[in-house]
């Protein structure tokens, strides 16, 4: 099937969704406020502070193993400082984007799903660091988001999805096939549709539609490429929601490895299993991190 039908029939699917989760305005409204060089952290709490769940969110972080205060820190100022501002954008817009889904009770347990989520965010800061791209926060985000529309197929298309799951099990194909194949699309097309609609910038959109396929990216190809082997690593790391086949890969073989070792030439002399047990220890990091943003939420 080709991506352009793919692409209609996700839209389809999107739009006969009623109640479609919206990201909250404040998200967006931190991200303009951090844009100012001169913006003062009074400033940035005082806008957090209008949404009590986020401001609780951020301090809940604060305080959880990830970041080790000395000591508890309770006010929402002394969480900014604390946290740095630029993490404020990071934690607004996951934050918003896990609040948007968590109403929904999806095929996938959504804890393990922010856990691969987290997990291909930070792979792909670590990627982005170590290649020099100069967008680091950006890469994290787009690791976040890159598989938004499985958790959407997961709430809102639940018997849909759960063919699929189903149809999978005893076969060889890999899931994305088996999405196009029952589904008549993926959670790639499902993604951009969704990316569309929250007015994401595009090349956000980008990651989302080319993260499982990263030669087709056009407008930033390093960036697709960060996130398609965080993806990757994620996956043969345990960093995996169910659903998955457990893969493995070659990563000399990988697309996206060349794109990397042409932008940047010393990751040829990276050592891998070096960089795969520097995952390892990241491992719980990530899972005490979705941990304190669901603990006591609900
Ligand atoms: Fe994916
Ligand atoms: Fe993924």
């Amino acid at each position: 099937m080709n991506n352009q039908k793919m692409l209609e029939k996700a839209k389809l699917l999107v739009s006969g969704v009623i109640n479609l989760p919206t990201i909250p305005a404040i998200a967006t409204r931190v991200a303009s406020l951090l844009d100012n060089p001169d913006v003062e952290v009074e400033e940035v709490a005082e806008l957090i502070l209008t949404d009590q769940v986020l401001a609780t969110r951020v301090i809940k972080i604060v305080n959880s193993p990830l970041f080790k205060p000395m000591h508890e820190i309770t006010s929402l100022k002394r969480a900014l400082i604390y946290l740095g501002l630029h993490r404020i954008r990071e934690i607004a817009l996951t934050c918003s984007i896990i609040r948007a889904f968590e109403e929904g009770d999806g095929i996938f347990d959504i804890r393990t799903f922010w856990q691969h989520s987290f997990g291909v965010g930070t792979v792909s800061r670590i990627i982005a660091q170590r290649v020099r791209y100069p967008e680091v926060e950006k890469a994290y985000i787009c690791g976040i988001i890159h598989d938004i529309g499985e958790v959407f197929l997961s709430i809102y298309l639940k018997d849909n999805f759960q063919k699929v799951v189903d149809n999978l099990k005893g076969t060889s194909h890999s899931f994305i096939d088996a999405e196009a194949l029952w589904l008549g699309t993926t959670h790639c097309e499902i993604g951009v549709c969704l990316a569309k609609k929250w007015n994401f910038p595009a090349d956000y959109g980008e990651v989302i539609a080319f993260h499982h396929d990263p030669l087709k990216a056009t407008l930033d190809p390093v960036l697709v490429a960060i996130v398609n082997l965080a993806d990757l690593f994620c996956s043969v790391r345990h960093l995996d929601y169910g659903g998955r086949e457990w893969v493995s890969f070659n990563l000399a073989e990988e697309n996206a490895w060349k794109t990397l070792q042409a932008y940047s030439p010393k990751l040829a002399s990276l050592d891998v299993e070096r960089f795969c047990f520097e995952l390892d220890e990241r491992e719980s990091e990530i899972k005490d991190l979705v941990d304190s943003i669901f603990e006591g939420l609900s």
